[in-house]
């Protein structure tokens, strides 16, 4: 089956065939790895995947995305990693009894970095960063005296340059390049920040991960799932079905709305056959189902100058008339949006299939799709 909403895992994920022995040979041999690609790709559901059913890694997990300060990131980072050595709600055991929670700690002999963090806690005023750099020492430190190989994976990595200053980097680098314990995992979907940040020469973290760029889902490997779903299903399909997901170009989110759509209409239609009216009837829904958050993307667009022209004139390949060097501030300003990709010099793509289609619509009421025919 297919679910959409929040990142598969087990049975319900799918393909990734590639990736998938690359990036569990970088954990083997604790390569530090970069993780880019647009948003609802399935970065989280790859890494989630190979954590929860593919391996045994003792791992740490923390979505930036989420995080509003580098105080409470730390705080969730230690609490996951004094767990690791038999402290479970550290934070909650502080409140309760401070010399309690120093018994537990120094039982568990694990240097003095116990100590510092209660040191930490004990004060009125933190500094974040050090605090911080604290809780990525304390990770190591356990790993280290227990004799464990920890992973640790930033979800969303670029937005710690909302939460804290571009320094943090230097400052982040310069204290886990000595971890030797620890393999860290950076995923991110604004990649033009993600390649400033690890793939610069002048940037702390060059060459630091190695870089592994995620792509939609192989359009034949989801035909394949599918075609036998669907044989299981008795329910036939004639060559619209290979189409559409060609069309969808194996956007992994997009896909399996789209098929998730498909499955409950047959199931609950009672449906035999799949074929073009049925595939057309399906992608509008889903577009329509995705529009408040498509046209939110267009509302960002729309707060900046030019910005929501040069997004028009990509998707329906119009030229904009707009100096080159403005084009250019705009272009650059899309891509940290996440919202354009460069493909070839002055040559960009919409990264969201859906709002592509959105943009090119001329009637706002009817949505009008064109789907080219493809050879298997
Ligand atoms: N391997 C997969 N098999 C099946 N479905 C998938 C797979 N990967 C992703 N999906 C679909 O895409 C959706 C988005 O995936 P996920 O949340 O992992 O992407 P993401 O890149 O982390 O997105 P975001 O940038 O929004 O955090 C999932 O809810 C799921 O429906
Ligand atoms: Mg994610």
């Amino acid at each position: 089956m297919f679910k959409t909403g929040s990142p598969v895992k087990g049975a319900d994920f799918i393909d990734r065939k590639k990736h998938l022995p690359i990036f569990k040979a970088y954990l083997e041999n604790n390569q530090h790895v970069m993780i880019k690609a647009p948003r609802r790709f399935g970065k989280t559901s790859l890494v989630k995947h190979v954590f929860e059913h593919e391996s045994n890694y003792t791992y740490i997990y923390v979505d930036l995305r989420r995080a509003t300060n580098l105080k409470l990131l730390a705080n969730q980072i230690i609490e996951k990693a004094y767990s690791f050595v038999g402290i479970d709600n550290f934070f909650y055991q502080f409140k309760k009894s401070i010399t309690g929670l120093l018994k537990s700690i120094q039982k568990v002999k694990i240097d003095d970095i116990g100590e510092i963090t209660l040191q930490y806690l004990e004060k009125d005023e933190i500094d974040e960063v050090e605090y911080f750099l604290h809780a990525m020492e304390i990770v190591e430190t356990i790993a280290a005296k227990k004799n464990i190989k920890i992973k640790f994976v930033f979800d969303e990595f670029q937005d710690i340059l909302r939460i804290a200053d571009n320094f943090i980097l230097e400052q982040l680098r310069s204290v886990i390049q000595h971890h030797e314990n620890v393999t860290y995992i950076f995923l991110g979907s604004i990649e033009t920040i993600m390649t400033k940040i690890f793939e610069d020469k002048t940037s702390s973290f060059f060459h630091f991960a190695r870089v592994m760029p995620l792509s939609g889902l192989d359009v034949n490997e989801l035909y394949e799932y599918t075609k036998e779903l669907l044989n299981t299903l008795k329910v036939n399909y004639d060559e619209s079905l290979y189409n559409f997901l060609f069309f969808l170009q194996g956007h992994p989110d997009y896909s399996a709305q789209f098929l998730q759509s498909l499955y409950f209409k047959i199931k609950i239609e009672d449906i035999k056959i799949i074929d073009n009216e049925l595939c057309i009837d399906t992608l509008k829904n889903s577009i329509i189902e995705n529009r408040a958050y498509l046209e939110e993307l267009i509302m960002k667009a729309k707060q900046k100058k030019h910005h929501y022209e040069a997004l028009l004139s990509i998707a329906n390949n119009k030229v904009i008339k707009l100096n080159s060097k403005t084009l250019y501030s705009v272009h650059s300003s899309l891509e940290d949006m996440g919202l354009i990709k460069k493909i070839d010099r002055a040559n960009y793509i919409i990264n969201d299939i859906f709002l592509n289609i959105l943009l090119q619509q001329k009637d706002d009421e009817n949505i009008i799709i064109e789907i080219d025919r493809h050879n298997k």
